[in-house]
């Protein structure tokens, strides 16, 4: 798309987008009656013309140890200072503050996946009590102090808020990894940000089965050493204290059970470590482009004000609610959404281990009914995932939402509407939620009793975010001119990432060199962000998100970079090129399909095939495993070279190829065409017609040059 390059024949930003426009549905009165934001006059009070100081409000939802003297200090742009000469501890606004009313309330509840394993309930006491003797055990045992990095590769296990929390009472910035990525992901994320501590658990259960988790610690260790980066310490939560899940030996001075050290700790409490609001609280690493990994760093102060207002206004999350986020703590939805957010707010948060659809579509339903859940919280791809596979599950159980949301990627309009009537019961507001690692918290979602729902569009531009629509050019995009392109930010907000951790350049390069007016400016009015999303606005101010503009794919709400899945098949050392392409999928938004030539006299077989699958699972992780490897005999290039993606990427979604007249091979087209479509529909595989926006999309697909 429009970041792709010179010579692309239509830029991103003048593609005319026809769709149906969708009715409005209205929040039901029992919501609005008891919603945190019911009187239009917040809308005032966040109004341009009351920014930056609008987010006093926020702030203030917070216990600060010194109050700020500066809302928005933009001395040194883009690097955005929030609540200047403000000082707080994250962990006490998430535990010790909730003590004297609420000790004995469930801060978590945990349900393992096994379903005959019963749910634990961590009240706000002992998470406290086990926050400080871990704490105790960072600091002593591991000689953590604050400033320090620590990596996390932990499941959804109540031990990973544990450990979050710990370290943010100690001012330590943690880093968790996902799961669900591979050790060599892992290593890659240690060294970057100079680790020299990792925290794993030995293994967990997902989809019916009981992973060997440390086995990737291992691996992750490797490759951080590769990279310049030993880790000292292995703290190695046990799933079962009494057991040890996995068949790799603990290395002797190197591997700890953390169930065998936390008794020296015992009753150990250390107090909050009072840190400045621009402290970097966490970093959490994306996907986006090339090369090192992106670890945005998220502050102290701005980041925890705007989860805390964001989740009060937005998900309308009150003390007594019971709300289910069913994303990944391992994701930034699962670090604002999951733990922040409504920890600050003191409520009920559950946290589930496994797969959604385990043992069966009815399981979500199940667990809400029985929690009392009034609050859920997931993705589209979840949501069709459930849809198709129990569509009338929702009906056989006896739980109600007030408020359902949703988050990563786009929702089709019919699959919105069964969200809404048959999980919803038509008694739920639904919130889409729409923003990205980058931003700390939402950018465009409805306010929930003030604004109407529109199936398909994430809403305007939350409280004190003015979005802008532009064109390649920088000209402002009309909204309601039915015209898509970039869409920015003009105005810097609390919870916006502070940097990319030791890549500050990358940081102004990616996110603010586009639309920059003046480079020397200290107004930022100069200085829009650009958020990577092609979007169109309504004359409403709804927006509608395409998907993004650099090379990533969307695979079930997980931002994939093009470049990490190629360099991965390159370890394969048969592999002379690759190129990985989108795929339009009912279930998963999108799923990559990898295009592979061999190096000279290699013949094509299915081991390759696997083997390539394999490396990309091996350097990145599962959710990368692309569905298909077509080896071909040659890629689609330009004369300079360039692997033509959008040539592939029509192939593979049954589209047209475009213009192919430039190519240097044009005749490979047709043979790989031939090779990849009649294999497909061997398979049984049915094409269905491209909506407008799919075609755009497949058409652009990596720049076209
Ligand atoms: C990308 C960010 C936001 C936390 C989870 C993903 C896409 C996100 C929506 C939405 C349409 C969405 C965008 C964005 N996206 N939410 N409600 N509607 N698209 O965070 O991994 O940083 O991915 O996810 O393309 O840029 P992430």
């Amino acid at each position: 798309m429009s970041t792709a390059g010179p010579g692309r024949d239509v830029p991103e930003a003048q593609i005319a987008v026809h769709w149906r426009e969708e009715e409005y549905y209205q929040p039901p009165a029992s919501f609005i009656g008891q919603a945190n934001a019911a009187d239009p006059a917040i809308l005032k009070r966040f109004g341009e013309e009351r920014f930056p100081e609008c987010f006093r409000e926020y702030a203030d939802l917070l216990s600060w140890d010194t109050y700020w003297h500066t809302t928005l200090d933009t001395s040194h742009p883009p690097f955005w200072k929030w609540f200047a000469g403000g000082r707080l501890n994250a962990c006490y606004n998430c535990v010790d503050r909730h003590l004297a009313a609420n000790r004995n309330k469930a801060a978590f509840l945990w349900v393992p996946e096994p379903e005959e394993e019963e749910t634990r309930a961590l009240t706000y006491q002992e998470l406290y009590a086990q926050v400080n003797e871990f704490a105790a055990l960072l600091r002593d045992f591991c000689a953590l102090k604050a400033g320090d990095r620590v990596t996390f590769h932990l499941p959804m296990v109540p031990e990973l808020p544990v450990c979050m929390l710990a370290c943010a009472r100690l001012g330590v910035i943690h880093s968790e990894v996902f799961g669900g990525f591979s050790g060599t992901a892992c290593g890659d994320r240690i060294a970057d940000s100079g680790s020299r501590i990792l925290i794993t658990m030995d293994g967990y259960h997902r989809g019916g089965k009981l992973s060997d988790h440390k086995a990737k610690a291992d691996e992750a260790l490797q490759a951080a050493e590769k990279l310049g980066q030993p880790v000292d310490k292995v703290l190695v939560w046990r799933r079962y204290p009494d057991r040890y899940l996995s068949h790799t030996p603990m290395a002797e001075g190197r591997d700890f059970f953390v169930d065998e050290l936390l008794p020296r700790y015992r009753g150990h409490r250390i107090a909050p470590v009072s840190m400045p609001a621009e402290a970097p609280l966490f970093l959490m690493y994306s996907s986006g482009t090339t090369g090192r990994p992106k670890g945005a760093q998220h502050s102290t102060g701005g980041y925890l004000s705007y989860v805390a207002g964001t989740a009060k206004y937005y998900l309308d999350i009150h003390p007594e609610d019971t709300y289910w986020c069913a994303a990944d703590i391992g994701w930034i939805t699962g670090h604002s959404y999951i733990v922040y957010g409504p920890l600050t707010l003191g409520t009920t948060s559950v946290l589930y281990e496994g797969a959604p659809t385990h043992p069966d579509a009815g399981r979500c339903w199940r667990i809400a009914e029985r929690l009392g859940v009034n609050i859920f919280h997931t993705a589209p791809t979840t949501i069709r995932m459930l849809r198709k596979l129990g569509p009338d599950e929702p009906l056989k159980y006896d739980h109600h939402f007030k408020h359902m949301t949703t988050v990563g990627e786009p929702i089709e309009p019919e699959v919105w509407r069964w969200y809404h009537k048959e999980v919803g019961k038509g008694e739920a507001v639904i919130d889409d939620t729409w923003w990205m690692t980058e931003t700390g918290g939402f950018l465009g979602a409805t306010l929930p009793a003030l604004q109407p729902m529109k199936p398909g569009s994430c809403g305007p531009g939350v409280l004190g975010i003015y979005p802008v629509i532009y064109d390649d050019e920088g000209n402002v995009v009309e909204p309601g001119s039915s015209r898509a392109g970039n869409v920015c930010i003009r105005n810097p907000w609390p919870g916006i990432m502070q940097t990319i951790w030791g890549q500050p350049e990358r940081y102004v390069e990616l996110y603010y060199a586009r639309y920059c007016r003046d480079t020397h400016s200290t107004n930022w009015r100069d200085w829009p962000f650009l958020c990577g999303d092609g979007a169109v606005q309504g004359e409403d101010g709804y927006l509608r998100i395409l998907g993004r503009i650099d090379d990533v794919i969307n695979v079930a709400g997980h931002r994939l970079g093009t470049k990490e899945i190629e360099s991965a098949c390159l370890t394969a050392e048969e592999v002379a090129e690759a190129a990985a392409v989108p795929v339009i999928d009912e279930l998963r938004g999108r799923v990559v399909e990898m295009y592979v030539a061999l190096k000279p006299g290699l013949e094509p077989s299915s081991e390759l095939e696997d083997k390539v699958a394999r490396a990309i699972e091996h350097e990145i992780g599962k959710i990368a495993r692309p569905k298909k490897v077509w080896i071909v005999p040659d890629m689609p290039k330009t004369r300079s070279g360039k692997i033509m993606r959008r040539v592939i990427a029509g192939i593979s979604n049954f589209a047209d190829v475009g213009d192919i007249s430039t190519l240097a091979n044009p005749e490979v087209v047709d043979s790989i065409r031939h090779q990849v479509q009649s294999r497909k529909l061997e398979s049984g595989e049915v094409p269905r017609e491209l909506t407008e926006a799919e075609r755009e999309e497949i058409k652009t697909f990596g720049g076209t040059a």
